[in-house]
């Protein structure tokens, strides 16, 4: 990366954190789903909200919580107004650079900024409604860790980390 280009990304991420898109916990949401870097410890949850539309269900609503780095927030904010009005199966096609592009390029550290915010809304799209092993739609990322969840309650996906292969 050339130095403009860090100087236009931090530019672009310091906009995207000043002023996030659909932060915060979601009342009522039809999933939710959370992943954690075991890298850098970082961790996010994202909550979907379905409607039917023409005959299809696509995504009404996301909304994000992050105990993450800026890059992480940055994402996860675009991410969220990005996948509006896409069925699951079209949100799951999104990659997290996908979902992260209109930050531009990023350096290969970053990478799992865009992973984490891929991770967690690939464990909420995934998930099978009314399984035993649906996880518990309501509690914010925060009370997650500082209460003892019981066993299966919280689905934490963590990441493979492909970063350090480049
Ligand atoms: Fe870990 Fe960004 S440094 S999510």
């Amino acid at each position: 990366m050339e130095p403009s280009d860090d100087a236009d990304l931090q530019k672009k991420i310091t906009e995207a954190i000043r002023n996030p898109k659909n932060m915060g916990e979601m009342k009522g949401a039809d999933a939710i789903g959370t992943a954690g870097s075991a890298d850098c410890g970082d961790m996010v949850r994202m909550w979907v909200k379905f409607k039917e539309q023409d005959g299809k269900k696509i995504i009404d609503l996301a909304t994000f919580q992050s105990f993450g780095c800026e890059t992480a927030i940055a994402v996860a904010s675009l991410a969220t107004e990005l996948i509006k009005g896409k069925t699951a199966e079209e949100a799951l096609t999104m990659s997290g650079q996908d979902l992260a592009a209109d930050l531009g390029p990023l350096p290969p550290m970053k990478i799992h900024c865009t992973q984490l915010v891929e991770g967690a809304l690939r464990s909420a799209l995934t998930q099978t409604p009314h399984s035993d092993s649906r996880p518990s739609l309501s509690g914010n990322l925060m009370e997650s860790f500082t209460q003892s969840a019981a066993p299966g309650s919280v689905r934490i996906v963590p990441l493979k980390d492909d970063s350090k292969k480049a």
